[in-house]
């Protein structure tokens, strides 16, 4: 029978309270915040009565049994269970954080992560994965930009169908595969002072252009749920914006999947100003198009009151029971509830590992390199490997399972160096630690860089200061990590940095003083043998920035896609006074977006443009402008090049951005090789969305300059007219 009829025959029979026990959602094994669950037993007594939909939390394929085999064979319906949890980067195999995927600028890396994690964490019982996080964002105070892939909408709605499909793949209820979650909607990484929770205000065409593009992708990918945000947009928390959840969502978009509150998200309403009591925020929340309450119980606790006062419809209950069971059927529960304790995935399997091995090494983005200073010559016979992060194991990154933190650490940057260079003498000092103002082991990693032919100093922020709830007021090196450096360059050795982080950090104090530069993210498990690979040169780095480098913290917002303003800082005239700029700081990021070096150098051309006219009418009715770029390897080594287009409408209804990325393509070439790179341009790529709440997007006439290079500050430009 299909899942449809199945869904209906199941409805025809369920009472109230167990139609409104599908829409809650319970955590296993972690309990905070107001409403939270009592754990396990609390769980097992809704699921034995049949007033369960989901579980979150829930660790090891054991428990998951367990739990099912209540819900299934002894409630009344014996309707399965769904269990969630927050595989964000990994399960047992941490790939590198988010952000440092996008770096890579090469989807697969997403789709790979997805991939491997749906494996394993679905052979342990997990069915459903909150992720990907897919908010663009520009703060990088906000320590959740860790998750995110950066600041571009595009490069984050490519990322964004690349991971879905890596989990999901083409049948949920493959053994291999979890549902996937969109969140979190909408503009969460807009939240004012970059602050976790806070408050979000967005014009309609900014939420359209900048916020939204993303979760449109994971629509058309197929993406399984999304999951409501804990801000207000434009006054109206995400939680109760029918606007969002229903308007956009479940009525432009058409999405037909699961809406899940997030943790405690419903009762936040009430915290928010926005519902008047537990009732209300029930009310308010699956009005608007919540469908599953995380974690707070206020629809399972008012619902029958609300329907038979008649503030909730049967209707809406009846259509978000049936998202979830749908859910449960495409997932294969209703068929298969329980997970073969045997098939579980213990650990990471050696092409685990290798996957995210590469994957790291893809992600690391070569900021500086002066002189050649990198790769590092093997022959050396001492490398200095100097600071906190050197024999660190704590570089998995934002958001990892506490087990696999435990069982499964990243290998450190001195192991992997010394494997990678036998005969080399590796002398490694800390220096310091990663936070607090100690500085007595200053003076052993000075001597130790004195006595070295190589110095690598590897600082940055522990990942403890990333992730949720990890808002930075600054951006530099925590605790006394910059002396380390200045105290080490007072040497006059030249060494390298390489920068550990989930964010952007400001590094220009001690930038000049440095001869190369390696940002290297949280890279995950195979932390240390990534950075060896890249110091060493067996891999040639290729990364590119995701997200803008500012200069100072003061500086924030900055970032490459921004409007010109009617007094744009015009670098030929620095001493004009009245124009926008910081008095006290150089204009400009420190690296902009999509900005990264090669161990060898490329020569791109101009952007070659299939046609320089075309008519908005033709644009809309899908025709297209192809754009052709050379690029040749003039360099001494084969190396990878992300080829980047952007595009900028010059006079617009809506003032359009210096800078759009269009596209993107991260090539190979070997040394002396020259290839051509093509682009497509169409309605989607020239036009924008307007300030119309029902959803207008335009293409108008008028001249769009069509940049083409190795990053947003690409110099290669050919004009289209759009007529
Ligand atoms: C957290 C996060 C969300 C996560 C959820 C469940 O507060 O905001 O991203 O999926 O709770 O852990």
């Amino acid at each position: 029978m299909p899942h449809e009829d199945r869904i209906k025959e199941l409805l025809g029979r369920m009472t109230t309270r167990e139609k409104l026990g599908q829409l809650q959602q319970l955590s296993w094994a972690w309990d905070t915040g107001p409403g939270a669950s009592a754990g396990t037993a609390q769980a097992e007594t809704a699921a034995r009565e049949g007033l369960l939909g989901s579980v979150l939390n829930v660790f090891g394929a054991a428990s998951g049994n367990a739990l099912q085999r209540i819900a299934v064979e002894e409630s009344r319906l014996g309707i399965p269970l769904v269990f969630g949890l927050d595989v964000i980067h990994g399960y047992w195999t941490t790939f590198p954080i988010p952000l440092a995927q996008a770096a890579a600028f090469d989807p697969a890396v997403a789709e790979a992560d997805g991939a491997t994690s749906a494996r394993e964490a679905r052979s342990n019982g997990v069915h459903w994965t909150f992720s990907p996080m897919i908010d663009v964002t520009r703060e990088p105070r906000w320590g959740r930009i860790a998750e995110s892939f950066g600041e571009d909408p595009y490069l984050t709605a490519r990322y964004a169908a690349a991971k879905i499909c890596g989990y999901e793949g083409h049948d949920l209820g493959s053994p291999d595969r979890i549902a996937a979650c969109a969140k979190h909607f909408a503009a969460y990484g807009g939240a004012e002072g970059g602050r976790d929770y806070n408050t979000v205000d967005v014009s309609e065409q900014r939420l359209r252009n900048t916020y939204l593009p993303p979760f449109q992708a994971a629509a058309d990918a197929g993406v399984a749920t999304f999951m409501a945000s804990f801000n207000t947009v434009s006054g109206v928390p995400a939680h109760g914006n029918a606007h969002l959840l229903t308007g956009i969502l479940k009525q432009q978009w058409d999405f037909g999947g699961v809406v899940v509150s997030d943790w405690a998200g419903v009762h936040e309403l009430l915290v928010h100003g926005y519902a008047a009591d537990a009732a209300d925020a029930g009310r308010l929340a699956l009005t608007s198009g919540v469908d599953m309450e995380m974690v707070s119980t206020s629809l399972a606790e008012h619902g029958e009151e609300l329907l038979s006062a008649g503030h909730i419809t049967q209707q809406r209950l009846d259509d978000a029971v049936a998202r979830v069971l749908r859910l449960k059927f495409r997932l294969g529960l209703f068929d298969r509830p329980y997970v073969d304790e045997g098939a579980a995935v213990a650990a990471p399997t050696a092409s685990a590992r290798s996957a995210a091995r590469e994957a790291a090494a893809r992600c690391m983005v070569l900021l500086k390199n002066d002189a050649a200073a990198l790769p590092l010559d093997l022959k050396a016979s001492t490398i200095a490997v100097i600071g906190p992060f050197a024999d660190s194991g704590d570089l998995l990154g934002a958001w990892v399972l506490p087990d696999a933190q435990r069982r499964f650490p990243s290998g450190t940057v001195v192991e992997a160096l010394q494997a990678a260079a036998p005969q080399a003498r590796i002398r490694h000092a800390r220096g310091v630690e990663a936070e607090g103002d100690a500085r007595d082991g200053i003076a052993e990693a000075v001597a130790a860089a004195r006595a070295a032919d190589a110095v690598v100093v590897v600082v940055g922020e522990p990942p403890a200061l990333s992730g949720e709830a990890a808002t930075r007021s600054g951006l530099g090196l925590p605790g006394a990590q910059e002396e380390l450096i200045a105290a080490v360059a007072a040497t006059g050795k030249p060494f390298t940095v390489v920068l550990v982080a989930g964010r952007p950090l400001t590094i220009g104090g001690w930038l000049d003083s440095a001869a190369a530069v390696v940002m290297a993210w949280h890279p995950g498990i195979e932390a240390g043998r990534a950075i060896a690979d890249v110091l060493t040169g067996a891999v040639n780095p290729g990364g590119k920035l995701p997200v803008t480098f500012p200069r100072s913290a003061g500086q924030v917002p900055v970032y490459y896609n921004r409007e010109n303003t009617g007094r744009p800082y015009d670098p030929a005239q620095p001493d004009v006074k009245y124009v926008s700029k910081y008095v006290d700081l150089a204009d400009g990021p420190q690296f902009p977006f999509g900005h990264g070096l090669s161990y060898t150098t490329f020569a791109t051309g101009e952007p070659q443009l299939s046609r320089d006219r075309i008519a908005a009418s033709a644009l809309r009715a899908g025709a297209t402008v192809d754009v052709t770029v050379a690029v040749r390897n003039t360099g001494s080594r084969a190396g990878d090049e992300v080829v980047q287009l952007y595009v900028h409408d010059l006079v617009a209804s809506i003032v359009q951005p210096v800078r759009r990325l269009r596209g993107f393509h991260r090539i190979t070439l070997a040394r002396g090789e020259s290839t051509v790179v093509r682009f497509t341009l169409a309605a989607a790529d020239l036009g924008f969305w307007t300030n119309d709440p029902t959803g207008e997007f335009v293409v108008e006439p008028g001249a769009v300059d069509v940049y083409a290079g190795t990053s947003s500050s690409a110099e290669g430009r050919s004009r289209l007219m759009i007529t």
